[in-house]
């Protein structure tokens, strides 16, 4: 039995840079799982998830292994990747607005999104499209199916944007901080979204964000990066519990929601620095 999502041993190295922007990663995820992505800005998270849907610039070089439903992804031509995207598995990004045409009503994205995956005809997609409009919050759906994206808030674009990701009931969904870019009351709405579809349709989530806040909340397990490499993986009661890793601990401790009230924010100490992390690695 494989896994929605396996990774393993996989490396990264944009042209031109010296250092891998992903190191050696190896992941596993379980189906159904919501799985947290953590780590500090440049720490490779989205390297890692544009790798698994074949999203890095073509002279970027990807070595090891990842797995889809055990189907291997790295090496499949773009067409194959193509029909993998919005098929078996999704991504949704941090800004809803560049996901989106412009020009073009949503609910005809939602619906187009829909046809180029399946052999279902326009009303019928159309019919399935408000249906993932009123699924995700949307007032009004069929109404608002044919307005333009500008007339919806950035929140109820994003939920737009998790409807079309979710129209074609992927297996993996990848959310790269998903809610970064909305005002903190509609991110809590936004992954309580994400997690109740996911619980509703079995999704795999895989979770990229900063904020340990939400990952506390939302995430069965927790992985932790660190200058390109994966330090820690545990659930997400034990990382707060329990972190084994100095890193995890410097960054816990150095997180606004979950240091003591009143203290001063910690700053990550050197022995943890990129610099010490990638010379260990070069020692094996
Ligand atoms: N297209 C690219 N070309 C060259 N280098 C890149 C490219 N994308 C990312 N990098 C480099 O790879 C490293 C990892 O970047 P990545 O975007 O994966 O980090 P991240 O953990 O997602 O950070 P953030 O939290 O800021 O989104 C960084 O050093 C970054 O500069
Ligand atoms: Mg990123």
């Amino acid at each position: 039995m494989s896994g929605p999502l396996s990774v393993s041993d996989v490396t990264v190295r944009f042209a031109g840079q010296g250092r891998p922007a992903t190191e050696g990663v190896t992941l596993d995820l379980r189906a159904g799982e919501m799985f947290g992505l953590v780590g500090e800005s440049g720490s490779g998270k989205s390297t890692l998830a544009n790798a698994v849907l074949g999203l890095l610039p073509g002279s970027t070089s990807v070595t090891g292994s990842i797995r889809l439903d055990g189907r291997e992804v790295l090496g499949l031509p773009e067409e194959e990747l193509r029909k993998i995207r919005g098929n078996g598995a999704a991504m949704i990004f941090q800004d809803a607005s560049a996901s989106l045409d412009p020009t073009w009503p949503v609910g005809d994205q939602i619906a187009e999104t829909i046809r180029a995956h399946r052999p279902v005809g326009r009303h019928e997609a159309e019919r399935r499209a408000v249906e993932l409009m009123a699924e995700v919050g949307i007032p009004d759906a069929s109404r608002r199916f044919r307005d333009a994206p500008h007339r919806f808030s950035g929140g109820m674009r994003q939920r737009i944007v998790i409807a079309a990701a979710l129209a074609n009931e992927p297996r993996l969904l990848i959310a790269d901080e998903p809610t970064t870019a909305l005002d903190v009351t509609i991110q809590a709405q936004v992954l309580q979204l994400i997690d109740r579809l996911r619980r509703d349709h079995g999704t795999t989530v895989l979770l990229i964000t900063h904020d340990l806040g939400v990952v506390a909340q939302v995430c069965d397990r927790v992985g932790v990066m660190r200058g390109g490499r994966l330090l820690e993986v545990a659930t997400g009661a034990d990382l707060f519990a329990r972190p084994t890793h100095p890193y995890t601990r410097a960054l816990l401790a150095a997180n606004p929601a979950t240091a003591p009230r009143g203290s001063r924010l910690p700053v990550i100490p050197p022995e943890w620095s990129v610099e010490k992390l990638g010379a260990e690695a070069a020692d094996g």
